[in-house]
């Protein structure tokens, strides 16, 4: 992204209270052009644009009306389809409260809930063209944990956009470095004509997040 020569770093003066660490996070906050870019279009988060960035490369947008927003607050990705997709229903979940984006229909669950798939089913009211998972699990720390955690996400996910995709549907879901596991991948290409990764350039480098992409789904099941 461009950034102009208003555009000077903002330097965070240390607060007494303020660790080390959260100065450094809101250092980089303030100066990330991302950030700025949310503030000045009225996206709720700077995730929006590695949805957006994501669609310019894989067209996921494309001709969709009934959209799933797995993990959805503070509601960046939903503001985004409702922005190029105005005719788009929403339906999105997420354990924290989400204010209210016209045309998105939001739930506070757990998605892990066994309740969770059946009230997105109702709201949704038929196949939907796209899944999208941004949710993250809490990570402790430890490699394998967070990773099992992670897959155990994106694994409900799958199953949900299974059962809930009509053919030719996308699934988008977050992982962590490395990609998908085999027995993912396996899942993925018996019902997604192509499956790929990648990592939008909205996504911060040093994080391990990586996106996983399944579209044109087989139907059938
Ligand atoms: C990175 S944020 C999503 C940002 C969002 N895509 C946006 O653009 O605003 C990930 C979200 O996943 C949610 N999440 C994690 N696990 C979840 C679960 N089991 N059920 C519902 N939401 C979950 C978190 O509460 C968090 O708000």
């Amino acid at each position: 992204m461009a950034r102009s020569g208003k555009d000077r770093d903002t330097r965070v003066r240390t607060a007494k209270k303020r660790t080390a660490s959260s100065t450094r996070w809101l250092q980089r906050q303030l100066n990330d052009p991302y950030v700025k870019q949310a503030k000045a279009e009225g996206y709720r988060s700077r995730a929006a644009y590695k949805l957006i960035e994501l669609d310019e490369k894989f067209g996921l947008l494309k001709g969709v009306t009934r959209v799933v927003d797995l993990g959805i607050a503070p509601g960046g990705w939903s503001q985004v389809v409702r922005k190029l997709k105005p005719k788009a229903h929403v339906v999105g979940i997420d354990l924290l409260e989400v204010e209210p984006i016209d045309g998105v229909t939001i739930f506070q669950m757990d998605f892990m809930d066994d309740e969770a798939p059946a009230v997105l089913e109702d709201a949704l009211g038929g196949k939907a063209d796209l899944v999208m998972s941004d949710m993250a699990a809490n990570t402790v720390g430890h490699k394998q944990t967070d990773h099992l955690r992670t897959m155990g996400l994106v694994e409900a996910g799958a199953w949900f956009a299974i059962e809930n995709l009509a053919p030719g549907g996308t699934y988008l879901a977050k992982v962590l470095a490395g990609g998908t596991d085999n027995e993912m991948l396996k899942l993925l290409k018996q019902h997604f004509k192509t499956v790929k990764h990648a990592k939008p350039p909205a996504s911060r480098k040093g994080s391990s997040e990586w996106y996983v992409i399944a579209q044109g789904f087989k139907g059938g099941v």
